[in-house]
């Protein structure tokens, strides 16, 4: 067992790291975060970290750089402080997409990030349901994948759907929509997409019988829901019957208002891992990640399996 367990927060999503420290009764660890005059940020540990097992709850949300920026001072602040150990808890990983050099001269960012975290003293990272698994690649230090699959699959599992069948918006999403359908005893179909620029993308085919089903899109994230959009209309004239949505990560950023109050869906149903805005919270269902980031964060001080937690639905894959 480590010394003292601690929990810190930038500002990127202050309730959620609030909601962990009561489940696992502590309180939020004193931290002053401002700015100068100058635009530069300030950072500041109220209360001493000597030697104490430090967690940092900072999901990438708007205004992602701000919020990267302030977890790499807080992570650089807790270190010259001595924690014994920091790890930076990042639900959603920033610019998890830019994951790979799938142009000439471009960056990978999703790299660079892992970089400057580990650079600053970062050394574990937990996160929850990345982009693409490789990401812990990027990293030479632990990297604890959770996974958001058992909270989704728990609420799916109450509704009565008619013939089911679980839909992967993309063929990277296949073997996804297969744990769901595994777990839902349900079959499953994918989407041939295709991205066709920035933030659009094009449904080509539907491989899979969807036709006077009830269906469950499941994605790790919504960003701007054009492809959620493109993907319910095909399906729709592919003679679908209710359409519900799953996913990890609500971004929610660009059109989303105009593409969510246009979608012919049941629900959309997503997790806590960003902050949801106040004006879309009626449009979707938001279910609280904040005892399996409680329960992960008390393994990790205490030494205990974290595969465990998720092996009956996922057999093992996370
Ligand atoms: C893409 O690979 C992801 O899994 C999501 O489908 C994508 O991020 C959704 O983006 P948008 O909501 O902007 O279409």
């Amino acid at each position: 067992m480590r010394n003292e367990l601690k929990i810190f927060s930038g500002q990127a999503h202050v309730s959620l790291a609030e909601d962990i420290c009561k489940k696992l009764d502590l309180s939020l660890g004193v931290a002053h975060i401002s700015r100068f005059s100058n635009d530069n940020l300030f950072v500041s540990i109220e209360e001493s970290v000597r030697d104490a097992d430090v967690f940092v709850v900072q999901p990438s949300c708007y205004p992602v750089d701000t919020g990267l920026m302030e977890l790499l001072l807080l992570i650089d602040a807790l270190k010259r402080a001595s924690a014994g150990r920091i790890s930076a808890v990042v639900p959603y990983y920033p610019y998890a997409r830019s994951d790979k050099k799938d142009q000439p001269r471009i960056p990978i960012t999703a790299r660079l990030v892992g970089d400057l975290l580990t650079t600053a003293g970062a050394q574990r990272i937990v996160t929850i349901d990345l982009h693409a698994p490789q990401i812990q690649g990027f990293f030479s230090i632990p990297v604890d994948h959770l996974t958001a699959i058992p909270i989704l699959l728990d609420y799916f599992k109450k509704k009565e759907f008619y013939d089911l069948v679980v839909v992967s918006p993309d063929a990277g999403g296949a073997k996804l929509a297969e744990l769901y359908s595994r777990n839902l005893n349900a079959p499953y179909a994918i989407l041939d997409k295709r991205r066709c620029g920035i933030d659009r993308a094009q449904v080509r085919n539907v491989i899979g019988d969807v036709r006077d089903r009830d269906l469950l899109i499941i994605d790790d994230e919504i960003s701007t829901a054009g492809s959620l959009r493109e993907s319910v209309g095909v399906l729709k004239e592919h003679g679908a019957r209710d359409i519900y949505v799953g996913c990890t990560h609500p971004i929610f950023s660009g059109s989303i208002k105009e593409n969510l109050f246009q979608l012919d869906i049941v629900e959309l149903v997503v997790t806590n891992t960003v902050p949801v805005s106040q004006d879309l919270q009626d449009k979707v269902k938001v279910l609280s990640v904040a005892s399996l980031l409680a329960e992960a964060i008390k393994r990790i001080h205490s030494g205990g399996s974290i595969s465990q937690l998720f092996h009956q639905e996922t057999g093992g894959m996370m």
